[in-house]
């Protein structure tokens, strides 16, 4: 005889429960503004730095260089004795359409690209642990990230929630916007995390291949880690909500130290007796070359419903046991 409980009818009272956890980060998200009027300005000038002697063809690079603006190109991340940090290993600039620079999902902003690449909002708008920091060389100063967009698992809406618990592709980002220097470049530090379970710690490698994997889902090339120099270029393609956008991508060094220096999780994640950062950083020069008919409404309003269907409501049970048992121990 089959002692089999009953199936509680909790997960709908659990999903509520974090629908309202998540309001007031998602009426925030939903009340940026579009004015055109304000949209970034480039300030152009002959660049100083050396390793774009190569590129002073270019128009302009799209960024500024943090290191003579007293930044640094590692983040520092909280709680780490000796302070360590992140690589800023991949830097968004646009050149041609700024707009694609601007941190929101409508009018073909950053966060409606990344949708297209495949990374989301965090789990429910919810974040853990604390804020890692970043100096542009801007005039800003030591800042937290703006926020942290993770692999989304093919699913936009609750993905990322898969991501927090199975690890996953992820990066936090930081905007170049102070007084002396306001590119509007993103610099993103993009990491490869193992699961919920074993810490969020890194993956071997995992600096470097969330680099490349980033870049693969960029242009549908599997990139071998390993092969990549500071002449390495791509290009791609991104599609989402009716954008399309064209990515050249150039690998460049002299930004970033080929080293395990100070950077945080250094005893597991290099690999093959080489550094944990290889010392490239994938710059994204990024256009706008498809704006759809139906640019000028909001598509923020799909994530923002509240709406949770119920086919993926076990899942936030699962999520709301994990996050009670990390609470309770
Ligand atoms: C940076 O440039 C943008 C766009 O031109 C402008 O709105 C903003 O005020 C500038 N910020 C600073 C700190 O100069
Ligand atoms: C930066 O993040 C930390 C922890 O995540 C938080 O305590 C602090 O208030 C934040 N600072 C600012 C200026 O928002
Ligand atoms: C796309 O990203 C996923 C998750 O990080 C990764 O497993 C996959 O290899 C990437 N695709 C390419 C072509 O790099
Ligand atoms: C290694 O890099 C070279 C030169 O960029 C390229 O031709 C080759 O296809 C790459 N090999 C792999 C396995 O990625
Ligand atoms: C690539 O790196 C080498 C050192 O490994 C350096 O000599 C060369 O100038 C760099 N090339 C570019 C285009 O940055
Ligand atoms: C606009 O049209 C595209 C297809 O061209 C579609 O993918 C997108 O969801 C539409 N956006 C809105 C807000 O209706
Ligand atoms: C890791 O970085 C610290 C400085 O934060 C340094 O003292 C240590 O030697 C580094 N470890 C390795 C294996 O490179
Ligand atoms: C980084 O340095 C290692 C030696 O520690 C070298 O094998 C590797 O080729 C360098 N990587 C790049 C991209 O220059």
């Amino acid at each position: 005889m089959s002692t089999t409980p009953p199936t509680p009818s909790r997960p709908l009272a659990f999903s509520l429960f974090f629908v309202l956890l998540c309001l007031p980060s998602l009426s925030a998200a939903s009340a940026v503004a579009y004015d055109p009027a304000t949209l970034p300005r480039r300030r152009r000038g002959t660049p100083t730095w050396p390793w774009l002697a190569a590129r002073e063809t270019e128009e302009a690079a799209g960024f500024y260089n943090p290191l003579p603006g007293g930044g640094a190109m590692l983040t520092e991340a909280p709680n780490t004795f000796p302070p360590a940090g992140e690589p800023l290993n991949i830097i968004f600039t646009s050149t041609k359409t700024p707009a694609v620079l601007i941190d929101q999902e409508i009018e073909g902003g950053f966060r409606n690209f990344m949708l297209g690449v495949g990374f989301a909002g965090e789990c429910l708008g919810q974040h853990e642990g604390d804020a890692q920091k970043a100096n542009l060389g801007d005039g800003h100063g030591y800042l937290n990230e703006t926020a942290e967009l993770r692999w989304d698992y093919g699913d936009p809406s609750l993905g990322t929630c898969t991501e927090t618990i199975e690890g996953g592709n992820h990066f936090r980002y930081w905007i170049q916007n102070g007084p002396d220097a306001n590119s509007s470049a993103i610099f993103m530090a993009t990491s490869y995390e193992q699961p919920l379970t074993a810490g969020h710690n890194i993956i071997p490698n995992g600096y470097n291949l969330g680099r490349d994997w980033l870049v693969g889902n960029i242009t549908g090339f599997a990139i071998d880690s390993n092969n990549v120099t500071n002449t390495t270029a791509y290009s791609g393609t991104v599609k989402w909500a009716g954008y399309v956008y064209s990515v050249d991508i150039n690998y460049v060094s002299g930004l970033l130290a080929n080293s395990s220096i100070g950077v945080n999780h250094n005893d597991t994640v290099p690999v093959d007796g080489k550094n944990a950062v290889d010392g490239l950083v994938a710059v994204l020069e990024v256009a706008i070359t498809t704006i759809p008919k139906n640019a000028t409404s909001s598509n923020a309003a799909r994530r923002t419903s509240g709406f949770v269907p119920p086919r993926i409501a076990g899942a936030f049970a699962t999520l709301a046991v994990l996050f009670f048992s990390a609470l309770c121990i």
